[in-house]
């Protein structure tokens, strides 16, 4: 951050120069760069450092950093751009938050990226998905940071490293080990962190993440409300949170080196690792993409150089006869040792059934609730896909009725038609236009699920990448249930209600989905209907039977 003179003067000079308006992650790294916290960056790396830390985790003046910060930009905003260039970095609202002063622009192989960096290119992995989905071109060089993101929530809980440096020094705290977390805290994980403290002789920090996360995650404002709860079962004046607005990339061991030395920026002299930190699961075969224990291995080996000492610490499980939590491998033989799993906690709160006193807090399970009610309260969206002529708006039509008879929640209907007239009418059909359509029919989705709310959606939207994205945004407010409408082309073909087919066939329409532009196949769809086999009728009632079973509706004996 420059001073406040300065500040203005680039604020007078931003005027002049061109602006990158900055995505959600990209703020979040340019904060941690202007504040400090990812020093000894001074901003986004040049080529020759990108290579070294993608290559052997070392910047190139030999330092370690096992991240690539980098901005990524289009290809047209990259155009104009040379070493010694300046841009002014700008806020969505419009804030310039920092200006950058080009070094290197160059366009990266990305999946060489993800190999080195994530140890994989499948794009089951969130870090590789979301590098994927990132713009092509890269663009280095320092910033000066004009004005920090503002921050309208929990303010009390933030600091930068210099502020929350001067709040150890102020509590005479020396030794502090960090808790790191995306997850609500529940006892297994304060009790590690107790014992983690004890064990340093030292005060504890729980530092959540509250930028991005693993897809999936509970909101941050919920675990906040959780972590101020469970700091009350610490002993008091021993611990205290603060809030990390970092974007995880979900690396592993790398990320796990990574989080150390944000940390030790941070003030803290110790770091918590746990089991298979941040590493995500591949949600097509379930499987880790790390080795559970692999980044307390890659840690260890950097501890001395990065300045701070790892804890490392096994899971915790609780111990019924004992009534008391041990570290997995110290249980006693035959001993009963209770668990319950983040899936099948998220059952329960969805069935509303019972979660014990022996695994969480009753402040915890009330956010939870709250966030969370059962599944006859919350919103969903029904989004179903499938070729032109497949019969999506016919199914979507009759379905709507069915559930303004039931009556227990608002429904809109985004068809495809409704959509292009009213929320797309400039779009076409190249594949960026189709993207941009469905993200906006998932935007819409999302506040109305968010609300509590149906909403059916009904476009073609035949590429899969976009449709994950969708899933993704709607799944962290509600639920998302994927209709494949499987018609056959031929099928679609010979019914040609609109004439589109012929007209396609014929050469008069480009790109028309299933004749010269692909339509891919959902993998993971919640419902697929063969519309050949199964009348509109019997489609919808499959549709309800599975939202009844899902225990979306009640069955019709319990509806008020
Ligand atoms: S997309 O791909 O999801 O954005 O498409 P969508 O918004 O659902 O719009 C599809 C309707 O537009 C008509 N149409 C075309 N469809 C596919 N490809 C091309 N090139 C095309 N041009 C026009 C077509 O009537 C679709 O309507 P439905 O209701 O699906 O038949």
């Amino acid at each position: 951050m420059v001073r406040k003179e300065r500040a203005e003067e680039l604020k007078r000079e931003a005027v002049h120069l061109p602006s990158w308006d900055l995505s959600f992650r990209q703020i979040w790294d340019l904060e941690l760069l202007a504040n400090g916290a990812f020093a000894p960056l001074d901003g986004y790396l040049g080529e020759a450092d990108y290579g070294g830390v993608c290559g052997n985790m070392r910047l190139a003046d030999g330092s370690i950093w096992p991240m690539p910060i980098t901005l990524d930009v289009t290809e047209e905003a990259a155009g104009s751009l040379r070493s010694g260039s300046r841009v002014a970095l700008r806020h969505p609202e419009g804030m310039v938050l920092a200006v950058l002063t080009v070094s290197d622009v160059w366009t990266p192989d990305k999946e060489a990226e993800a190999k080195s960096v994530l140890g994989t290119t499948d794009d089951g992995h969130p870090g590789v998905f979301e590098l994927m989905q990132g713009n092509p071109v890269y663009v280095g060089g320092a910033i000066e940071g004009v004005e920090l993101p503002p921050h309208h929530t929990f303010r009390h809980l933030r600091h930068t490293p210099a502020e929350l440096k001067a709040e150890f020094e102020r509590l005479g705290w020396q030794k502090v080990v960090a808790f790191q977390t995306r997850n609500p805290m529940h006892r297994a994980h304060v009790e590690l962190a107790r014992r983690a403290a004890a064990q340093i002789e030292g005060n504890l920090l729980i530092h959540p993440v509250v930028g991005m996360t693993n897809p999936g995650d509970v909101d941050y404002f919920t675990r906040v409300r959780c972590y101020e709860a469970v700091l009350k079962h610490t002993p008091a004046h021993s611990a205290m949170v603060s809030l990390l607005p970092l974007a995880m990339r979900m690396g592993g061991p790398r990320e796990a080196v990574w989080h150390a030395l944000i940390r030790k920026n941070y003030g803290c002299t110790h770091f918590i690792v746990g089991r298979d930190h941040a590493g995500p699961r591949n949600p097509k075969t379930g499987e880790g993409f790390y080795g559970p224990y692999d980044a307390q291995e890659l840690l260890k080996k950097h501890t001395e150089e990065i300045d701070i000492e790892m804890v490392p610490f096994e899971e915790m499980v609780y111990v019924e006869d004992r009534g008391e939590y041990m570290p997995a491998s110290q249980v006693p033989e035959g001993a009963r040792v209770l668990n319950i799993s983040g899936t099948e906690l998220r059952r329960r709160l969805r069935d509303g059934s019972d979660v014990p006193e022996w695994f969480t807090y009753p402040e915890v399970v009330k956010e939870l609730r709250l966030r969370f009610p059962d599944r006859s309260r919350q919103g969903f969206t029904i989004f179903f896909t499938g070729l032109s002529g497949s019969g999506k708006s016919t199914i979507a039509n009759v379905l709507m009725a069915k559930l303004m008879e039931i009556g227990t929640r608002p429904v809109t209907l985004l068809d495809g038609d409704i959509v292009r007239k009213n929320l797309s009418s400039e779009l076409g059909f190249s594949k960026e236009h189709r993207d941009l359509n469905i993200r906006r029919i998932g935007f819409v989705a999302s506040e109305i699920t968010k609300n509590r709310g149906v909403a059916i959606c009904a476009p073609i939207a035949p590429y899969q990448s976009v449709r994950r994205e969708v899933r993704q945004l709607i799944d962290s407010v509600g639920a998302f249930v994927e209709v494949y409408v499987a018609a056959p082309i031929e099928v679609c073909e010979a019914r040609d209600r609109k004439g589109l087919y012929a007209k396609a066939r014929a050469g008069l329409i480009k790109g028309f989905t299933g004749i010269d532009d692909p339509y891919e196949e959902p993998e993971n769809a919640e419902i697929v209907l063969d519309t050949a086999s199964l009348s509109v009728e019997e489609s919808a009632a499959q549709i309800l039977l599975y939202l009844e079973n899902e225990g979306f509706i009640a069955p019709e004996a319990e509806q008020d």
